[in-house]
């Protein structure tokens, strides 16, 4: 048995994302799953599901599994939510700010919404969790996507005005951490390249479109940001993948650094949102049957070192119903982060996605990421037994192997 200390002052944590968590939002993503519920229950018909993921509710059969609804209704319950990750020994939390609350019709603010959040952040601040704020996790205010959504430049304006005005309200100014955005390579490969999420338009040129623009938002978002706070840090929660398969090379290019690449002078640390590699593992996720690949893990950190930056795990996670696989696959993934840091990797925080089982996208509720499980009717919270393992490591920060 050995023993892997981590560096002093490491941040211990979990995250989610507005509207996955929140419930009742009403946003471009809200829209689509009223148009493609009826689909995707048709789809999922034609595969084999096993028992234990039928028997939960909302299952991928039933049509309300692709609503969001009221989601895990954290946003009336996210002081109870706090009280347990306190209670886990985490000492930050990722969360989303959904644009869509704060300027519901283009030019107008909802002051009650931007209060509503600056109460998300004093809740963490007085239970001693420092907050990581992301800015744009994926969804659009309707009027956003009613204009082209981000392949129009406009977008880009738009953004850093919601920004603006949100780094400079109350409870704001002093916030520490920023993730302008997330997972960008995700976002435009599945809403223009294969056309499988909102706005399911499939086009090369709107996809080369959208990331340019959402690089040049982050690029203004970091202006504006540091403007307002010279000591904020602030960078992306990046999607990355470990490649072994030809061309792994021009796959790791374009994949991992392409958008890292364009905005590489206005970031404060690296954020990798790791999830699988490419390689064959027996062990796979529930999701998508993503290979578990921890080793996969210290190779990406060691990609997201090149950048010379501070690096912030913002995601990192599992599928599993039955909490039969995610206790080893902390302790795993924290011995591969450890390995990086002992070669001179600088991470300083660990974000395990996710907090809650939550609205996975297009695939629904069933799908359950959570160190806490959530039952739906009920909205009641279980604390898991691996999230209990994983409080235990943060607890002393150090992890036992
Ligand atoms: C996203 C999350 C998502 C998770 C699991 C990441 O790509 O940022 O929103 O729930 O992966 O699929």
């Amino acid at each position: 048995m050995a023993k892997f200390e981590f560096p002093r002052n490491f941040f211990w944590g979990a995250a989610t994302s507005a509207h996955q968590v929140e419930g009742n939002n009403h946003n471009d993503w809200t829209e689509w799953e009223y148009l493609n519920a009826k689909r995707l229950t048709l789809n999922a018909q034609k595969k084999n599901w096993p028992d234990y993921i039928l028997k939960n509710y909302p299952n991928p059969l039933q049509e309300e599994n692709y609503i969001s609804g009221c989601a895990c209704d954290h946003y009336h319950r996210f002081h109870e939510d706090f009280d347990i990750v306190k209670s886990l020994g985490h000492n930050a939390h990722r969360f989303s700010i959904e644009w869509s609350r704060i300027e519901p019709e283009e030019g107008k603010w909802n002051e009650k919404e931007i209060e509503h959040y600056h109460q998300v952040i004093s809740a963490l601040h007085e239970r001693g969790i420092e907050p990581f704020i992301t800015l744009w996790h994926w969804t659009n205010p309707v009027w956003v996507a009613k204009q082209g959504g981000w392949a129009n430049k406009k977008t880009v304006g738009d953004f850093a005005r919601y920004v603006n005005k949100l780094v400079r309200s109350e409870g704001f100014v002093d916030v520490k951490f920023w993730v302008t955005l997330n997972e960008t390579n995700v976002y435009t490969g599945h809403g223009y390249w294969n056309g499988s999420w909102p706005p399911g338009k499939r086009s090369l040129l709107k996809y080369l479109k959208t990331n340019h623009h959402l690089s040049q938002a982050h690029i203004e978002a970091y202006k504006i940001i540091k403007s307002a706070n010279p000591k904020a840090e602030i960078g992306i929660a990046h999607s990355m993948i470990y490649f072994t398969k030809f061309p792994a090379g021009l796959k790791n290019f374009i994949y991992n650094h392409f958008f890292l690449r364009s905005i590489k002078e206005y970031q404060n640390f690296v954020g990798v949102n790791y999830y699988f590699s490419d390689r064959k593992t027996i062990e796979r996720s529930e999701f998508n049957n993503w290979p578990i690949d921890s080793d996969g893990f210290y190779h990406v950190l060691k990609e997201a070192a090149k950048y010379g930056k501070p690096v912030y795990v913002t995601e990192n996670g599992i599928a599993d119903a039955e909490d039969k696989k995610r206790g080893k696959y902390i302790t795993d993934h924290f011995a591969a982060m450890h390995k990086a840091i002992s070669e001179g990797v600088d991470v300083r925080g660990y974000l395990y996605w996710s907090l809650l089982d939550n609205f996975e996208w297009s695939s629904g509720f069933w799908p359950r990421f959570g160190l806490v499980e959530v039952d739906y009717k009920t909205m009641e919270r279980k604390i898991r037994q691996s999230a209990y393992e994983y409080a235990k490591i943060a607890k002393v920060n150090a992890v036992d192997l």
